[in-house]
């Protein structure tokens, strides 16, 4: 009857001539409704705003960015349709509390919001507050508690279930588990799942805390009805995860839960392009997790996926949550500040680390998802690369123009034009004769190789080994028919058609480790360079396209790319098999799956501690590879968001991580790559990289002042990688981050919460560089510790606040915090040579005189030393004038062949007078206008114990 009757009016109204006077309709803001319940208003073509809206219904639209065109733009506003959703009568909840229902960018009329089961209160116009949102208190479609908490051996466990199904979506559990195990003092799991349904579990390694569980920093507290748990900092009371902020919904392919953070301080989620490392609640931005080969465009998802973020709460405890989840999710970040959390499969399988400092919860977090391995010593060293070199001529050329200007180079790269016809595992005799003896000489000047691998194997060559024995090893992805999928990427210009390893099955693994050590024999390389393993495809899912079913167009589709593509755009198919599940459950898992294997075959090919670089990355990618933050662009915002990015995987529990420097996607130019090439010098992984088509871009391309600019910057870090190796030492031991926000190490001091233009090497180094075009000065913070200049040992003059510096083009500006002893070489053009120079230490004193520091060395290339025991350690320590070496290991013995000769003493408050080493004078020293002392000739051996007294 209600149809009925609407159609009589919109027939009167449409018949009638002078329609033009009918009442006007309603705008998209007024009355926009979810597409699936628009009633088309103007059948017959030629729609327009003014036509009908003269016929009393709602136009949006045509909008040229939503998702195709196949709904109504006019359409009926049903006066007689019952919104499910509260009235604000019923449903008010105070502004600062409310969780965003909309996706934060649909303009959404009171219907829509309803439709969704939403409230809607437009009662603060203007405000940030969401008008449209969701609460647990009016929601009648949560859970409830069922019974008292069980006690299990390690936490507690109860049912939740709900009565009411929401309208949204389909196949709800109306019966779910809450489980939450206090795994220590500082860790809690929160997981929950279907009753009687066994969900995808993501088959990452989570190891267990070393601490017990007797002294739990947190409670975890509950509301029955609605169901909801919070999460407690028990010293401070702070609420640091609260779900009674939204509604918590579990379905098939669509699970959903809001909470209320403590603090707008958060940091992490991706990967995406994240262009301010403190999150912006004021934004509603939205970031999607889900693998994708795309150039970084801000909130669309990107190569990895990191479902982990840090906060620093009021006061400056931190703590940090891991959603263990590998479908596609997004987080909407609200005011409140809150966060809405989507995931289309899996389940709610959380970790919480109390910290509280951050350091400590970095070292929590990769406790249990694993740590880095300790990189080569020559992989901390500059790397050259780029795609489109074409020839050996232009390889050998950039390299040539790197050493005519003495710039450190420790590896050249071979991208996929290498290949022959882009097929894994060789190389072109046309393009790149005589590859295998470059590469030997290359070596014997000290530089080494990385080369590429994809994943897509052609299919064309009969003879072709990887494709031949990965068909007789039953090794690909396949099809729900059970035939191999088929796509193509670079093979053969991307005619050919490929099929994709299935890197979760152990055929494959064998298969895989196979080509990658046998290759070694064709090419020596010295470490693999893993790309486009989000899986990319040039084909969207197969060549056969993907079946019409949910897990290839799913009911809720996050925006996983910038054009709101479908989400087997570019990749597989989500109905595709591979040994562990289906595509749609592993997608974001595949470069997680192939980064193993990779590394034993690359240790088996090098035998040596070899390295992967990999672009598709998951939680506890780390304990086999590395990243590269992908395509970036030749952008000055590229500089910036390079810094927040490598902080991002360095939170992660993955330090060795850079960017493209110079830009990948574009022509650089000689102002950028100047300023990029210093910043690129403390980048933990230093490449230059950038892609085909364009001009090149290494440092010595740029002419001589580029150049000399780059040089000077590399040699400060290349003086710093005794420094830089025992960081990563400390990663490898403990856990710690690496390239650092200032607020890691002060995390007291608010004023650092949002930096993201400064950053720090471990406790010690403070880096400031210049970001923008045509700038030469740097305005930098300096928390409330002695900072030295790096260069001449200059107190700054401020604490706590900033300071404006002239930064010349040529020039970054670097600073050693008081309180810091750091161990140093003498640059060479590689670090091959430069492990033969002579070492040093800066020892830069705190308020009191002190400071502290250590020094760990080894042969830099043997795996796992840490463990063997193949390693030097050694701790310095300055007091009351005395710094004094205590060698706390010493099972590297040609330490014992290398010299410790110089100190660089910093902050001494009246000249030294004498300097006394292992009891005896020493008078080979200055004291420098800065204030700094510099000891020459030493002559120390490296392991040896000594202690020099400045008096
Ligand atoms: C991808 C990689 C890029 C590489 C190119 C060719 O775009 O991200 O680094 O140069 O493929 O292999």
């Amino acid at each position: 009857m209600t149809t009925r009757l609407y159609v009589a009016l919109f027939l009167a109204a449409f018949a009638c001539p002078g329609f033009a006077q009918v009442p006007e309709g309603y705008g998209c803001m007024e009355g926009n409704l979810p597409n699936e319940v628009r009633q088309d208003c103007h059948p017959e073509p030629g729609a327009s705003e003014q036509i009908c809206r003269a016929r009393g219904c709602v136009w949006c639209g045509p909008d040229p960015s939503a998702d195709g065109q196949n709904f109504p733009h006019c359409f009926y506003r049903n006066p007689f349709y019952v919104a499910p959703g509260p009235s604000c009568d019923v449903g008010y909840v105070q502004p600062a509390l409310r969780v965003d229902c909309t996706d934060g960018t649909e303009p959404m009329g009171e219907m829509g919001c309803r439709y969704r089961n939403c409230t809607w209160c437009p009662d603060v116009p203007g405000s940030m507050y969401p008008p449209c949102f969701t609460s647990a208190a009016v929601d009648d479609t949560g859970y409830a508690m069922v019974g008292e908490p069980v006690q299990t051996p390690g936490g507690i466990s109860f049912t939740i279930t709900k009565s009411l199904i929401s309208p949204q979506f389909e196949n709800q559990f109306t019966t779910l588990n809450f489980e939450a195990t206090f795994q220590s003092d500082y860790r809690l799991r929160i997981k929950i799942s279907p009753s009687d349904t066994q969900r995808f579990e993501v088959p990452i390694q989570i190891d267990p805390p070393a601490g017990s569980n007797a002294n739990l920093l947190y409670d975890v507290t509950f509301t029955r009805s609605p169901f909801s748990f919070r999460v407690v900092r028990k010293s401070s009371g702070a609420v640091l995860f609260d779900t009674s902020a939204g509604k918590f919904q579990f379905a098939d392919q669509f699970i959903t839960m809001s909470w209320r953070l403590p603090t707008e301080n958060v940091y992490g989620l991706g990967e995406n392009e994240q262009r301010s490392f403190k999150h912006d609640f004021a934004e509603r931005l939205k970031y999607t997790l889900y693998a994708s080969d795309q150039a970084p465009y801000f909130t669309s998802s990107l190569y990895g996926t990191h479902p982990v973020y840090t906060v620093i709460e009021n006061g400056g405890n931190t703590h940090m949550v891991a959603i263990i989840n590998s479908n596609a999710q997004e987080f909407h970040l609200l005011p409140g500040p809150s966060m809405k959390y989507i995931t289309i499969g899996g389940l709610i399988d959380m970790y919480f680390f109390l910290g509280p400092t951050p350091d400590q919860t970095v070292q929590q977090f990769t406790e249990a998802v694993g740590r880095s391995q300790m990189p080569a010593y020559w992989s901390l060293g500059f790397q050259l690369c780029r795609w489109g070199y074409d020839n050996i001529t232009n390889m050998k050329a950039a390299v040539d123009r790197t050493e005519f200007y003495q710039i450190p180079h420790d590896v050249q790269y071979g991208d996929i034009d290498i290949m022959r016809d882009e097929l894994d595992f060789t190389y072109s005799e046309v393009n790149f004769p005589g590859l295998p003896a470059y590469i030997e000489e290359l070596k014997g000047k000290g530089i080494k190789f990385i080369t590429i691998l994809d994943p897509a194997i052609s299919t064309i060559d009969a003879d072709y080994e990887p494709y031949t024995l990965g068909t007789e090893m039953d090794v690909w992805i396949k099809r729900q028919d059970g035939t191999p999928m088929t796509g193509h990427v670079w093979p053969y210009g991307a005619t050919a058609p490929c099929h994709f390893p299935d890197y979760a099955k152990n055929s494959t693994r064998e298969w895989w480790i196979y080509l990658v050590d046998k290759f070694h024999d064709l090419l020596a390389y010295d470490g693999l360079w893993i790309d486009m393993n989000e899986p990319a495809n040039f084909d969207n899912g197969d060549i056969q396209g993907c079946a019409n079913n949910t897990w290839n167009y799913p009911p809720y589709q996050p925006k996983t790319d910038a054009n709101k593509a479908d989400m087997h755009f570019k990749t597989l198919c989500g109905d595709h098999v591979d040994s562990v599940s289906i595509h749609y459950n592993t997608h974001s898992l595949y470069g997680w799956f192939e980064s193993e294997p990779t590394l034993i075959g690359a240790r088996s090919g090098t035998g040596k501690r070899s390295l992967v670089l990999s672009r598709s990355t998951f939680i506890g990618s780390q304990r086999w590879a590395s990243h590269w933050l992908g395509d970036n662009w030749s952008h000055w915002s590229n500089l910036h968001f390079s810094i927040i990015g490598v902080m991002q995987f360095n939170l992660w529990g993955m330090p060795y991580v850079g960017p493209d420097t110079c830009g990948f996607i574009g022509n650089s130019n000689a102002a950028m790559c100047q300023r990029w090439g210093e910043l690129g010098a403390f980048y933990p992984f230093s490449r230059n990289h950038n892609v085909r088509d364009t001009i090149d871009q290494d440092p010595g391309a740029w002419g001589a002042q580029v150049a000399a600019s780059t040089k000077a910057a590399l040699e400060v870090r290349y003086t710093l990688l005794p420094y830089l190796y025992t960081l990563f030492y400390h990663h490898v031991s403990s856990g710690t981050a690496v390239f650092r926000p200032l607020w890691y190490n002060h995390q007291d001091d608010s004023r650092t919460y949002p930096i993201d233009r400064q950053f720090m090497w471990g406790a010690g180094l403070l880096i400031s560089p210049v970001l923008t075009e045509a700038t030469t000065w740097v305005t930098a913070y300096f928390p409330n510790s002695r900072h030295f200049s790096y260069y001449t040992g200059d107190e700054i003059p401020v604490r706590g606040n900033t300071l404006n510096m002239t930064a010349p083009l040529d020039f970054i500006h670097v600073h050693v915090v008081g309180g810091n002893v750091l161990p140093t070489q003498e640059p060479a053009r590689n670090t091959e040579a430069a492990r033969l120079n002579p070492l040093g230490v800066i020892v830069a004193l705190d308020d009191g005189g002190s400071a502290v520091g250590d020094l760990f060395y080894d042969d830099g290339d043997s795996i796992d030393t840490h463990l063997t025991g193949a390693y030097f350690h050694a701790v310095y320590t300055m007091s009351s004038g005395t710094l004094t070496s205590t060698v706390v290991h010493d099972g590297y013995p040609e330490m014992g062949t290398k010299t410790l000769n110089t100190i660089r003493l910093m902050g001494l408050t009246t000249p030294a007078t004498s300097v006394t080493v292992n009891g005896v004078s020493h008078t080979d020293f200055e004291n420098l206008e800065s204030g700094e002392v510099l000891v020459r000739n030493l002559n120390l051996v490296a392991n040896s114990a000594f202690t020099v007294v400045f008096a």
